[in-house]
C-alpha cells in the first residue's frame, strides 16, 4: 500500500472583495463579498515508501497548498489525503510524530536558545529513545557539519547554518515522511550540496519518503527519481524524472569554441530547429532539436563562417524544460 495517498484533493482559499478606502471597508463590515481562488484542484497520486519525489511548479501553482494539506495544516475542501494510514488533519497530534516538515525560512527551533537545547526539546516530544537520539544526533552532526553551532543560539545563526539545523531537527525523530518546502531557498552553493546530500543519505538508509519543492532544480536533478509537475492547481506530469526529460527535453546545447569568424552566423536553411543562444568573436552556442538535426548538420552550417576549435555537448537539462513548459511551449492540454 502506497505511504501516502491522495484522492481528488481540492483547496478552494475563500478571498474577501473589499472595495478601497475607508467606505469600501464599512460596507465590507456590513455585507462582506468573498471571491473563492482554487489553489488546488482535483489533483490524485500516490507516494509508495522510500520515493524521493520532487513537486514542482511555478509561483502560485499550488504546491505549498497541497504540502499544507499533507502535513495535516490545512484542511482539505473535499478529497482525501491519507498518509501512512492516518488522515492528517483529524489526527494531527499522530500525524506528527510520524512525519516532519521544512517550510521555506520559517523555523521549528526555538529562537533565543542554544541549537541543542532545541534538540532536546524535540526529543522530549517526539519520546526519542535514547539510542536513536545518540545516534542521529552523531551522524547528523557530522553530515550537516553541526559541531560548532550546536552551543550556539538560534538567533545568531546565518540563515545557511540555521537550515542545516533546521534539517537535523525534522529528521531527529525518523520520520516516515518529511515533506521539504523550500529547504534550500537563499542558501549557497555548498550548504545546498550538504543539504542534498544530507536527504539522499538518510533516504538510502531509513528509506525516509521525501516529498520536495523548490525552484532550484539542481535539487530537483541530484536527489528525486520522480517528478510531479502542477499547473495552477492540476497535476500535468507525474513519472520518473527521466522519462520527463526524454520526452519533453528535445534539444541540445552545443558550444563551439572558434576563431576567424568572417561574418555574423546566419543559419538561413534549418533556422526553424536551430537557435543561436550565445555569440562572439570565439565562442558560439546553439539549440538545436535532435530529433530533426544532427550535430555534423550543425558543425557544417557554422564551419562557413568561421574555424571550429573545440566544441562541448550538453543535453537540455529540467530548467530549460521547464521554461519550455511554462512559457506553453510543450504541454497545452
Ligand atoms: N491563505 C491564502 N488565502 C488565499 N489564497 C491563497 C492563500 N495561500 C495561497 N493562496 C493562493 O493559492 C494559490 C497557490 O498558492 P501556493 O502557495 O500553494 O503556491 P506555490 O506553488 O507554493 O507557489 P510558490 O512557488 O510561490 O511558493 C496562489 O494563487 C495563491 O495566491
Ligand atoms: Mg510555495
Amino acid at each position: 500500500m502506497a505511504i501516502i495517498e491522495v484522492k481528488n484533493l481540492v483547496k478552494k482559499y475563500k478571498i474577501s472583495e473589499k472595495e478601497n478606502g475607508i467606505l469600501g471597508y464599512i460596507k465590507h463590515l456590513f455585507h462582506p463579498k468573498y471571491k473563492e481562488q482554487i489553489a488546488v484542484n482535483n489533483i490524485s497520486f500516490n507516494i509508495e515508501k522510500g520515493e524521493l519525489v520532487g513537486y514542482i511548479g511555478e509561483n502560485g501553482a499550488g504546491k505549498s497548498t497541497t504540502i499544507k494539506m499533507l502535513t495535516g495544516l490545512l484542511t482539505p475542501t473535499s478529497g482525501q489525503v491519507v498518509v501512512n494510514g492516518i488522515v492528517p488533519n483529524e489526527k494531527r497530534i499522530l500525524n506528527n510524530k510520524q512525519i516532519g516538515a521544512v517550510f521555506g525560512q520559517k523555523t521549528q527551533l526555538w529562537w533565543d536558545l542554544p541549537v541543542i537545547e532545541s534538540f532536546k526539546l524535540i526529543k522530549k516530544m517526539y519520546e526519542i529513545p535514547d539510542e536513536d537520539y545518540k545516534n542521529n544526533l552523531k551522524k547528523f552532526t557530522k553530515i550537516l557539519d553541526l559541531k560548532d553551532l550546536l552551543d550556539k543560539q538560534v538567533k545568531n545563526l546565518s540563515l545557511g547554518q540555521k537550515m542545516r539545523c533546521e534539517i537535523a531537527a525534522t529528521f531527529l525523530h525518523n520520520p516516515k515522511v518529511v515533506y521539504l518546502d523550500e529547504p534550500t531557498i537563499g542558501l549557497d552553493i555548498l550548504v545546498k550540496e550538504n543539504i542534498r546530500k544530507f536527504i539522499k543519505d538518510i533516504n538510502k538508509e531509513q528509506h525516509t519518503t521525501v516529498i520536495l519543492t523548490t525552484h532550484d532544480l539542481k535539487d530537483i536533478e541530484e536527489v528525486c527519481d520522480r517528478i510531479i509537475l502542477i499547473d495552477k492547481g492540476t497535476i500535468i506530469y507525474d513519472g520518473e524524472k527521466e522519462v520527463f526529460k526524454n520526452k519533453y527535453g528535445k534539444h541540445i546545447i552545443a558550444e563551439f569554441i572558434i576563431q576567424n569568424k568572417n561574418s555574423n552566423i546566419t543559419v538561413e536553411t534549418i533556422e526553424e530547429e536551430f537557435e543561436i543562444i550565445e555569440e562572439n568573436e570565439t565562442s558560439i552556442k546553439i539549440k538545436f532539436n535532435h530529433e530533426r538535426l544532427t550535430i555534423i548538420d550543425i558543425v557544417k552550417s557554422i564551419s562557413k563562417y568561421c574555424e571550429i576549435l573545440d566544441m562541448h555537448i550538453q543535453e537540455e537539462g529540467l530548467e530549460e524544460i521547464l521554461k519550455e513548459i511554462y512559457r506553453g511551449e510543450l504541454i497545452n492540454d
